[in-house]
């Protein structure tokens, strides 16, 4: 029985297996485009995730292999013909992204297919990224007369460095699975992406939820400040770790020889 269970979306899927969250996009019609029904479905269940206790990691994927998400709906995108509808919709998007990327748990994005625009956005709004050797990935924003809007520009380069991501946004041209590793744009290549996902989602698991919390916090709010700034905040963050009972559990379990049992206290 899964916690999720009561739910119904129209667009997404939001399965429970054990400790994994599996989070997938379902809008075939449209290769699983993120209209605006499905960003708000999107920002829904990144809430219930973040406030249920016994979720300790996510999976976020796209329905069937031709698709992780095709980018934003170009149909609604369409319609949009002036200065503050474009922006409440970036903003809208951004805030999705940004409450993804706060998640204080793994997250991992399983691109089986085209992961385009928003769609790669949204990828990159997750901690690490498993492709599929068929996955194609890209910004063609600028081919459409518009810009990434749901945090491309800003998470892109801070990823593989600004000329790589000025390459792919000026071009808006499409990197395959192995391109992508080379840049670093993902983290993994993979036959079975969503078993490699489980797989590495399982490996994070075995660390201590406070301590993938802390370390999540200690590299996104140190990654825009000096080193010495971001030492500070890892060393508050890491007497926050050394106060936790999962600490003294896990040094404990280390001395003892055995795996530790961690509760997240
Ligand atoms: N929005 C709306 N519908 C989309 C879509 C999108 N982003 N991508 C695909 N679709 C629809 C197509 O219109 C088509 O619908 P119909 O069957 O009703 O005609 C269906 O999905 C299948 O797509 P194709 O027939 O185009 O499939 P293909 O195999 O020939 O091409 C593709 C696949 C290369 C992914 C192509 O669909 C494509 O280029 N899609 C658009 C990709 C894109 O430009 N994304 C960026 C959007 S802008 C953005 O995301 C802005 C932002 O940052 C906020």
């Amino acid at each position: 029985m899964s916690l999720f269970d009561e739910l119904e979306f129209s667009n997404l899927q939001l399965d429970q297996h054990g400790p994994l969250a599996v989070l997938t996009i379902n809008r075939p019609k449209a290769l699983n485009a993120l209209n605006t029904d499905t960003l708000a479905e999107i920002g829904q269940a990144v809430d219930l995730i973040a406030e249920n206790a016994d979720i300790s990691a996510l999976i976020l994927t796209g329905a069937g292999e031709k698709a992780f998400v095709a980018g934003a709906d170009i149909s609604e995108l369409s319609e949009m013909n002036n200065v503050y509808s474009g922006r409440e919709l970036s903003l809208g998007g951004q805030e999705v992204m940004q409450s993804l990327s706060n998640l204080p748990l793994p997250t991992i994005a399983c691109i089986q297919g085209f992961a385009l625009g928003g769609g790669l956005e949204l990828a990159l709004a997750c901690d690490i990224r498993i492709a599929s050797p068929r996955a194609r990935m890209g910004l063609p924003e600028a081919t459409l007369g518009v810009i990434p809007g749901f945090g491309g520009t800003q998470r892109l380069p801070r990823l593989i460095g600004m000329g790589r991501a000025l390459d792919l946004l000026l071009t808006g041209r499409q990197v395959d699975a192995e391109e992508a590793l080379q840049m670093g744009l993902v983290n993994y290549v993979s036959d079975e992406p969503l078993n490699k996902a489980r797989e590495v989602a399982e490996q994070m698991m075995r660390g201590a939820p406070i301590s993938l919390a802390l370390i999540k916090e200690a590299v996104r709010r140190g990654a825009h400040l000096s080193v010495e700034e971001g030492m500070e905040i890892e060393a508050d963050l890491f007497g926050m770790a050394v106060a936790t009972s999962d600490f003294a559990e896990g040094t404990r379990a280390f001395l003892d020889k055995r795996r530790p049992e961690f509760k997240g206290e």
